[in-house]
């Protein structure tokens, strides 16, 4: 099969188009044959080294949309056939025309999309599902600040926190103020030109998505008692206690049943991923340079195979 391997830790030319053999499912696990793969920034981190000491050679990539082609020993919760999207483990491999996965990393996918608006979801869709809902707690009325609205994980946050009823602000760039605004940002505050933290304050939740300046700046705006989850930045020890709120780094856990409520959602038509980008498998090399500029809109995914509908 093809695939995207690494041999060693660096920049975009280190990811290698070859053939290598497919995967066997053991047991609880499935064997996916990929039809999209969705891309992350945590796949560039990882190639560049961010993770040393994983074993080389790996297939790059976490999240893929395909079918069910064969079950492992005692799996039951999948058959052959199935339509399912997953975030498979580190070294499991996305960037493939097959991989395996344990079957509680996978869900079947939402009806009403494709398999490449599908791929868009798993590791992103998670990580703002994890972040508003099982770490802060974000209920209907509550205020969320949203750093890095417009990207992968921004652009899932900001639907869910408004399907929740929450009132939402997103920061980005002003060429994307527009945009935010359509899939459910009641304002939109321009980073580039404005400082946040001159705007807004006493909100309940902050996502950011960001650190740096943008974390450590994000303290002062939540109410007491607020919470504030960073997807990059640990948390200063003391700090919480020192503005009297709540906060944590997250750490995505790939749930195949919350995959399977986020599919709910997009059925009923609450909301939807957004792709801005598609590419065949064999320009991964390309889409991580594009995600590394650190300012696409949305998702970009890699086409690994044609849609067999
Ligand atoms: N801990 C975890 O489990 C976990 C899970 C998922 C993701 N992450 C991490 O979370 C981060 C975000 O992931 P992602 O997939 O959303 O990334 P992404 O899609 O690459 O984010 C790109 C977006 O960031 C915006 N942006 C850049 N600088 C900004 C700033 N200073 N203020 C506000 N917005 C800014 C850009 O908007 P403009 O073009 O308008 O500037 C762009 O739309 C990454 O570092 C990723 O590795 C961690």
């Amino acid at each position: 099969m093809k695939a995207i391997r690494i041999y060693e830790f660096g920049g975009p030319d280190v990811l290698r188009y070859e053939d290598i053999p497919e995967p066997q499912p053991g047991p609880g696990e499935i064997l996916i044959r990929v039809i999209a793969a969705g891309v992350n920034p945590i796949d560039w981190k990882i190639r560049s080294g961010y993770m040393p000491g994983l074993p080389l050679p790996m297939i790059m990539g976490l999240d893929v949309t395909g079918i069910v082609e064969a079950v492992g020993q005692g799996e039951t919760s999948f058959q052959p056939g199935d339509e399912i999207f997953a975030k498979v483990s580190i070294g499991q491999g996305g960037y493939a025309e097959y991989t395996v996965t344990s079957s509680t990393q996978a869900a079947k996918k939402p009806r009403s999309i494709g398999f490449v608006e599908s791929a868009a979801i798993p590791t992103a869709g998670l990580a703002a599902w994890q972040s508003l809902f099982d770490i802060a707690g974000l209920e209907s009325g509550q205020s969320v600040l949203i750093h890095g609205a417009a990207g992968g994980v921004g652009t899932f946050a900001v639907q869910f926190a408004k399907w929740k009823g929450a009132y939402v602000i997103g920061t980005a760039s002003s060429k994307n103020a527009e945009f935010l605004k359509s899939i459910g940002s009641d304002e939109v505050i321009d980073y580039r030109n404005q400082r946040f933290e001159e705007i807004v304050s006493n909100l309940d939740v902050v996502l950011d998505t960001i650190g740096g300046d943008t974390f450590e700046k994000s303290w002062k705006v939540l109410k007491p008692g607020g919470f504030l989850v960073s997807t990059v930045a640990s948390i200063p020890e003391g700090m919480p206690q020192k503005y009297g709120v709540r906060a944590k780094t997250l750490m995505t856990q790939a749930d195949g049943r919350e995959l399977a409520q986020i599919a709910a959602i997009i059925d009923e038509q609450k909301i939807k991923p957004i792709v801005t980008t598609v590419l065949p498998l064999a320009d991964a090399k390309k889409a991580h340079e594009m995600s590394e500029s650190r300012h696409t809109r949305g998702k970009i995914v890699l086409r690994v195979a044609e849609d067999p509908r």
